[in-house]
């Protein structure tokens, strides 16, 4: 068969006659119709041209006797090119569907050409042009054809009519314009149309009732015009009928009453006017009736009480006058009644057993009947209401317990008065609850703490006053909370920062006092916090969202202070602490700064030391912080530092090469009064390019972690070196670890870091007494956490360059802390043979383009560096592993193990087997795009974020939360 292959790179492109007669079988026209595709996932490797039949292929199945292929299915599989003749030598072909795939160009008109064709389903690809018109006219078996969801244009072709086999055709989701073609209903046999969402305009021609049989007509989102067609009611068949979102005029046809078994009939978004006939009541098997959106008028006909089956009534914006009929009760299956938007009187209708009602935007008026609800077993199954944009007044009703199911209620634009009714706390299901616009007064019962569903409040534009109830800190699943322009008094309560869902906070225009709770930067999802206009004071929260809360959201607040509000807190913050060895006294350095606070001179004879241990190879160092005066025979070569309550960063530094800088970037200055660090071998937590890093206590029994850099003769200057490290000092995310603070002397430089209890990452991988401690649920949510701190770190424009295990902390509840990023921004500039050699010295997480000087070097480096960690986290095996006569290098050990279907086997052994694999292999997969040797390849870290939280398996997930 290898001459096959042969014959065909030779003449494939232009296939002649003759080599038809020649080769008239189903392998070859399958192996040609392969040769004009592109199939990047592979999925055709199965297609194998030495084959004596292809019955066994990936998507064929074929006539067991005559092993002729009868069906060809390749739904899904990422193919694009064009659709090449290679199929038309599949005589005995009965269902080819494609769809799902990105085959382009214009669709090949001989496909009906054969002429056992039956099935037809190109549906979902990128087909462009015309569907030709002689497509249909020798259609010999076809029944079923599906170009929906393409780009094809032109008109419908008028061969339709001719091919009376059809069933069923669907040409949805295109842009088909023009007329239907007058013939159109002349395919008798048609049981389901579907010519939705295309440029199809003018009338509808007559005849519909032609199509006897048909059940579907789905003509929604064109621009027809004209009636909707009069004889429609002769196709007594019919079961949906869906004629929205059109230009359709005139009045529902009186036909239509003999439609006795649709089911749903949707003629929203049209131009229809006059009233609802009478005769609606006959559809008695209607489940959902919309006829929103309309200029229908008068009054709702009591006869649609009589379709007993409805589930969904839709008569929202139109013109409707008059109440509801009290029939609409005898509905007793409908579960959604919208006819908000009208010009609707009277009342409501209370008695409904819906799951749904919207009754908003009507001049529904009644009140005083309305302030009690009716009998509680009535509202079992209410879960949406919607009564907003009314003119209802009158107090809310004391008894909200009989909506005690309800998911969704929305009181909002009305008149009702009042205080909240402390019964809020019965709605335990309620999600959406909306009671702004309305003249509420009183104070927020604290019952609103046991509506712990709650994700959407709005209680804004009432006269609410009193305190925001400590007891919203309950409602853990709020994400948006609108309380403004009210009269709300007291503190933003603390408890509001346990509300981690928290992305819309609006408490503007109060009059909320005191200061805002600093853990508030703790809600990691906000994207809009205002607060403005009231009379809050101190220190704005610093961190997260904070540092870049928006001026307008904050203004209005006269005594606040902090960098956003550009007014720096007096006694507050920023609160860095400074030294300055040379000023033992006031007038030193520090004495710009303020006064009142108390100035703490400090003896660090032996921070010097580590200064001085710059000449001792192997040296014990070690920093006190006494809190006595300077030694003056110190003054030399070990100047004492004064600590201060400083001034921002202003203090100037001096060209004294012993003039030493400590800032810290939050904090109390007392902290290192009095402490004692000794940095030594056996404080020493850890090695890298940059530094060696000790752990050191503070005087409040706090550790921190201490970096002494090592590549101090190619740092910045001290400037630039200030701005950097404060830059990094800003950034804070719960999985990245934090800077607190430095220390600068032109010869020295220390980072403070938090410290992370845990140790590293690599400890837990691969150190022997350390190693099977990770489970998978572990091993996940570590994974998780660094794509969230570095997806974090690159939003805020910062490339951390050296990412490898030694270099993830894991804290006291095993979440991943990624540390030392953005060290290569202190070096004068970022040069490439620098950053390879010294920072990314790291084998295995070095992206290739490290190597290669015309590329740039982006934060795709570091998708690459958590690819590899991804890979090695699963594994529990080194980036590179050197065996006796052999170097393993574990990304390419991984995608071979993939493309064999084993990789499985690669993922660490010390798990037992205790995985779930449909979380591990895509992990696993998501691990080798990041590692790609392309940069453009390797996803952005926030899609790295978002393609994790799919993968999660939900139950899985929440068992980690409880
Ligand atoms: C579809 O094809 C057109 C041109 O043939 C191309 O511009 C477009 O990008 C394609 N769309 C998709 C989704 O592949
Ligand atoms: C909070 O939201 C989660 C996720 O949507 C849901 O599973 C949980 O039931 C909600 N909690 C409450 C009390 O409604
Ligand atoms: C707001 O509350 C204060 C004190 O509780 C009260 O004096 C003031 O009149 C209230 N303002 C409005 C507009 O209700
Ligand atoms: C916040 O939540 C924590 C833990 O769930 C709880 O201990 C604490 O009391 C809460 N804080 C407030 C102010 O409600």
């Amino acid at each position: 068969m290898v001459f096959r292959v042969f014959l065909l790179l030779l003449f494939a492109p232009v296939f002649t006659q003759s080599l038809d007669a020649i080769f008239n079988d189903d392998v070859l026209g399958l192996i040609v119709f392969k040769a004009g595709l592109h199939d990047p996932k592979d999925k055709l490797s199965t297609w194998n041209e030495d084959a004596e039949y292809p019955c066994d292929w990936v998507g064929i199945k074929c006539d067991p006797r005559s092993k002729r292929v009868t069906e060809v299915a390749l739904d899904g599989f990422s193919l694009s090119g064009h659709i090449g003749r290679g199929l038309l030598r599949l005589q005995f072909l009965q269902v080819l569907s494609l769809s799902k795939n990105n085959f382009s160009g214009p669709i090949n008109t001989s496909l009906t050409h054969i002429g056992t064709l039956q099935v037809l389903d190109l549906s979902e690809n990128n087909f462009t042009g015309a569907i030709p018109d002689e497509m249909f006219q020798q259609c010999g078996s076809l029944r079923v054809v599906s170009f929906a969801k393409n780009s094809l244009m032109g008109r419908i072709p008028d061969s339709l009519s001719y091919c009376s086999t059809l069933v069923a055709v669907n040409f949805s989701s295109n842009q088909l314009s023009g007329k239907l073609p007058p013939g159109m209903w002349f395919s008798r046999g048609l049981q389901s149309l579907d010519l939705s969402e295309n440029l199809l305009e003018a009338e509808i021609p007559e005849g519909i009732q032609n199509l006897y049989d048909v059940r579907v007509v789905n003509l929604r989102r064109n621009r027809f015009t004209g009636q909707i067609p009069r004889d429609i009611g002769g196709n007594l068949l019919l079961r949906s009928l869906d004629l929205s979102d059109n230009l359709f005029s005139g009045s529902l046809p009186e036909s239509m009453q003999r439609l006795g078994l649709c089911s749903s009939l949707d003629v929203h978004g049209n131009l229809l006017t006059g009233e609802i006939p009478d005769w609606i009541g006959e559809l008695r098997n209607l489940k959902n009736l919309d006829l929103s959106r309309n200029e229908l008028s008068g009054s709702i006909p009591p006869s649609i009480g009589n379709i007993q089956s409805l589930k969904k009534l839709n008569l929202s914006t139109n013109l409707l006058t008059g109440s509801l009929p009290d029939s609409i009760s005898n509905c007793k299956n409908l579960s959604v009644l919208d006819v908000s938007q009208n010009l609707l009187t009277g009342g409501f209708p209370f008695k409904l057993d819906t799951r749904g009602v919207s009754l908003s935007g009507n001049g529904v008026d009644e009140s005083a009947e309305y302030t009690s609800l009716p009998a509680t077993t009535l509202y079992n199954n209410l879960q949406v209401m919607d009564i907003s944009s009314n003119s209802l007044s009158g107090e809310i009703p004391a008894n909200l317990g009989v909506l005690g199911s309800v998911e969704s209620l929305n009181m909002s634009r009305n008149l009702f008065f009042g205080s909240i009714p402390a019964s809020i706390g019965v709605l335990k299901y309620t999600q959406f609850l909306d009671l702004s616009n309305n003249r509420l007064n009183g104070s927020i019962p604290p019952e609103i703490g046991v509506a712990i569903s709650l994700k959407d409040l709005k209680l804004d534009k009432n006269f609410l006053s009193g305190n925001i109830p400590t007891q919203i800190g309950a409602c853990s699943n709020l994400t948006s909370l609108i309380l403004s322009q009210n009269n709300l008094t007291g503190p933003v309560p603390p408890a509001m920062a346990n509300l981690t869902n928290l992305e819309h906070v609006d408490l503007s225009l109060n009059n909320l006092s005191g200061s805002l709770p600093k853990e508030l930067a703790n809600l990691s999802r906000l994207v809009y916090f205002n607060i403005s206009h009231n009379h809050l004071e101190g220190e704005l929260p610093v961190g997260g969202f904070f540092n870049t809360i928006p001026l307008a959201s904050v203004s209005g607040n006269p005594s606040l202070c902090g960098s956003i509000v550009n007014d720096s807190c007096p006694s507050v913050h920023p609160k860095p602490i400074v030294l300055n060895p040379n000023s033992s006294n006031p007038a030193g350095a520090a004495s710009s700064s303020d006064h009142q606070h108390k100035r703490i001179i400090l003896s660090i004879s032996s921070l010097i030391a580590i200064g001085a241990a710059a000449f001792i190879a192997i040296g014990v160092m070690t920093i006190t912080l006494l809190n006595i005066h300077v030694r003056s025979s110190m003054a030399h070569s070990a100047p004492a530092l004064t600590l201060s309550g400083g001034e921002d960063f202003s203090c100037s530094p001096t060209a004294d090469p012993n003039y030493g800088k400590l800032v810290m970037f939050s904090g109390d200055a007392n902290f290192f009064t009095g402490a004692h660090a000794l940095l030594n071998k056996d404080s020493e937590l850890g090695r890298g390019g940059f530094g060696v890093v000790y752990r050191t206590v503070l005087r409040d029994g706090r550790s921190v972690a201490i970096k002494k850099l090592t590549a101090s003769g190619l740092m910045k200057s001290q400037d630039d070196f200030e701005r950097e490290v404060k830059t990094l000092g800003k950034i804070w995310h719960p999985n990245l670890v934090k800077l607190e603070g430095y220390y600068w002397t032109s010869s020295l430089q220390l980072l403070i870091y938090e410290f992370v209890p845990s140790g590293s990452l690599y400890k837990h991988l691969h150190d022997a007494d350390e190693r099977n401690s990770l489970t998978w649920r572990q091993r996940f949510n570590i994974i998780l956490g660094m794509a969230k701190g570095l997806s974090y770190l690159h939003q805020m424009g910062v490339v951390h360059y050296n990412l490898k295990s030694t270099n993830v902390l894991l804290d006291g509840s095993g979440e991943a802390k990624v540390g030392d990023f953005g060290l290569a921004r202190l070096l004068p500039m970022l040069d490439r043979c620098i950053l390879s050699s010294k920072i990314q010295s790291a084998l295995g997480y070095m992206a290739p383009e490290f190597a290669c000087r015309t590329v740039k070097i982006t934060e795709k480096c570091d998708v690459y560096g958590f690819g590899i960690l991804v890979l090695e986290i699963i594994t529990g095996r080194r980036p590179v592993e050197y065996m006796e006569d052999d170097v393993v290098v574990l990304c390419d050990m991984v995608r071979g193990a993939l493309e064999e279907n084993k990789v499985e086997k690669c993922i660490d052994g010390s798990l037992g087997g205790s995985f779930p694999p449909e979380e591990a292999i895509p992990v696993i997969k998501l691990g080798l795009i990041c590692a790609s040797q392309v940069p453009s390849n390797r996803p952005e870290m926030s899609e790295v974020v978002n393609i994790l939280e799919l993968i999660q398996c939900p139950s899985e997930g929440q068992e980690e939360i409880q």
